[in-house]
């Protein structure tokens, strides 16, 4: 990253981690610890996305003094605005509490069936509802080892990001995960990505074409607040 040009994303995602008065306590504990972390670097943006039962409790305690550079996400929203979809949350539900909202994670399209036609649908209603969508791609372990990695997150990003007017492309952030790397810490290495922690953020981060990190098990524990640290401290060099 040119430190000079670039703005970075931390975003945690706690998946599905610490209901509402777990998240608040949590949230208690790393907010203020973080805001001193990135005081000095308005450059950076964390992103605390817990579950949606979650995101008030949460947000409560971003809002009991200004954080500026500590925004809200939601893992996932539906695309339609209401009706009858039960157990959905709308665009214009999760815009009432986050900035950012996750689409098209793996775990998504794993378990819950998301092609990248949906998520298209959902970057797409995010950003009509003023919400900055994190699109998730990656490529699985079989495409990795057959070598078909660009080929996949290539067309993943092309599919997610289809019909989207240009001007409106660079307010979307893409995370690429490996899937394969999800949750194991394995291959990492900024060329290829993978599970983030304190240990290896610098090196991510300080890699030219990487803007930021998804973090997912490293951010529900105080690791996540070093991570940030970590970040601020590769900006500044
Ligand atoms: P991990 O998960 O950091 O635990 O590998 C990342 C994610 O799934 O967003």
């Amino acid at each position: 990253m040119n430190p000079s040009s670039r703005n970075a994303i931390i975003a945690g995602n706690w998946k599905m981690h610490y209901g509402p008065k777990q998240a608040a306590h949590f949230a208690h504990e790393i907010v203020p610890v973080l805001d001193q972390g990135v005081e000095h670097s308005p450059q950076i943006v964390t992103v605390l996305c817990p579950p949606a039962i979650s995101l008030a409790a949460v947000r409560e305690v971003l809002q009991a003094q200004p954080f500026p550079g500590i925004e809200l996400g939601a893992q996932n929203m539906f695309f339609e605005e209401k009706g009858a979809f039960t157990g959905e949350i709308s665009p214009t539900m999760v815009r009432e509490l986050c900035r950012y909202v996750i689409v098209g994670h793996s775990e998504r399209r794993t378990y819950f069936g998301e092609n990248d036609d949906i998520v298209n649908k959902k970057a797409q209603a995010a950003l009509q509802h003023g919400l900055c969508p994190i699109v998730c791609i990656g490529e699985r372990l079989e495409q990795y080892e057959a070598g078909q990695t660009e080929e996949v997150i290539g067309f993943q990003v092309q599919q997610s990001l289809a019909h989207f007017p240009s001007d409106t492309v660079r307010e979307v952030v893409v995370a690429y995960e490996p899937i394969w790397a999800i949750g194991t810490g394995k291959a990492a290495t900024a060329d290829g990505a993978g599970s983030v922690t304190s240990a290896n953020i610098s090196e991510f981060i300080t890699h030219p074409d990487i803007d930021g990190a998804l973090v997912g098990g490293a951010s529900i524990t105080h690791d996540f607040v070093e991570i940030v640290r970590k970040t601020a401290e590769a900006m500044q060099r």
